[in-house]
């Protein structure tokens, strides 16, 4: 079949996918747990906005505006005091809630109130939500949700396009034989677990006359697993391996600066009981590191250079058009101010073209 007749009509262009300006509303990594431990302070810049994160006494995490809404003094130079934290400028004291509790000198207090963000630890971990109320729980595996885990944080990379684009490697079927030397068949069914996530799943049992294909079959009864959950457009995590053991790897990726990309692999694996789980989880980790780099080797001359633009769609390429619709269905925010983008400016700003959608 030429290439031609592969051809998808498209005609339609993003509203959010790929935007160097604009992302999703949802729960982002901001630093590893181990930077901030107890009665700790740390300046973290989010998509564009400055904040602060700093553990209580008691151990419990705080996200504020960075800067002190007295002066403007950034709170990272500040001090953790007991469970609240005190500018270092004029002095001024907020308890968790970001309320002003003390202003030395002035011998009475006024009503100032300092934003404060919602904040969570998971998988060595902390992430923040970046809008009022988190709508969703933590980015989690769907096998896994049930289940306790252990989990190890992976490499931390850079990349030079859009975290949209790193994410549909992972569902760009047509590039496992060129890129990974996968002599893979695969037919994405994809699920839509709620307004934020969305899983493509390997449903076919094709692929018999690769010999690859026919190595591994006996460890499948049914297609070949591989899969992959995204949240936000932007954490993912894939799932593959024989039925007897799944490997599962997150790539919590954030958009840094003019549209490019900052990410964390977390490896991940269900906890196992007893002295067996002890031994056995360290080393299934180990083993999902090498997948994960397996997977992360081979595109990265790609990300480099790429200037994404999705020209002539393929058959093959069809989830990568379900999933940038998905990416545009959801809560978008504006970078830096974090407010929502309305409909309404959406609909006059469309600069940034994809050209189109499936018809089939
Ligand atoms: S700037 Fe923070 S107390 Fe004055
Ligand atoms: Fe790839």
């Amino acid at each position: 079949m030429s290439v031609k007749s592969q051809t998808i009509s498209l005609n339609r262009q993003t509203t959010t996918f790929n935007h160097p300006k604009r992302f999703i509303e949802g729960w982002y990594w901001a630093i590893p747990s181990r930077k901030v431990r107890r009665s700790q302070v740390k300046a973290v810049n989010l998509l564009g906005k400055e904040l602060v994160i700093y553990r209580g006494k008691d151990g419990k995490l705080v996200c504020f505006d960075a800067y002190c809404p007295h002066m403007g003094a950034h709170l990272a130079e500040g001090t953790v005091e007991g469970n609240g934290l005190r500018c270092l400028f004029h002095n001024w004291k907020f308890n968790a809630n970001g309320t002003c509790i003390d202003i030395p000198c002035l011998g009475k207090n006024i009503p100032i109130q300092l934003k404060t963000w919602h904040v969570e630890e998971k998988y060595g971990l902390i992430w923040v939500w970046t809008g009022d109320i988190p709508k969703q729980p933590l980015p989690f595996v769907p096998e896994l949700e049930n289940y306790r885990c252990d989990s190890l944080l992976g490499s931390h990379f850079e990349k030079n396009c859009h975290p949209n684009v790193v994410m549909i490697n992972a569902i760009d079927a047509h590039h496992f034989n060129t890129v990974h030397n996968l002599p893979l068949e695969i037919i994405f069914a994809k699920q839509q677990l709620n307004e934020n996530a969305i899983t493509f799943s390997n449903i076919t049992r094709g692929g018999e006359n690769s010999f690859f294909i026919r190595l591994i079959r006996p460890f499948y009864k049914n297609a070949v697993t591989y899969s992959m959950c995204y949240w936000y457009g932007s954490t993912g995590t894939v799932t593959v391996g024989p039925d007897f053991l799944h490997f599962h790897i997150m790539f919590a990726l954030r958009m840094t600066e003019n549209g490019k990309t900052e990410g964390q692999t977390i490896l991940i694996t269900k906890k196992r009981r007893g002295i067996l789980g002890w031994l056995l989880n360290p080393i299934v980790l180990w083993l999902t590191k090498i997948v994960g780099n397996y997977f992360a080797k081979g595109d990265t001359k790609i990300f480099k250079t790429i200037k994404f633009d999705l020209k002539t769609p393929l058959k093959a390429d069809h989830a990568i058009l379900q999933f940038i619709h998905h990416v545009d269905s959801q809560k978008t925010l504006a970078w830096g101010s974090w407010e929502l983008i309305e409909d309404r400016w959406r609909e006059e700003d469309r600069i940034w073209k994809l050209k189109g959608e499936a018809n089939d």
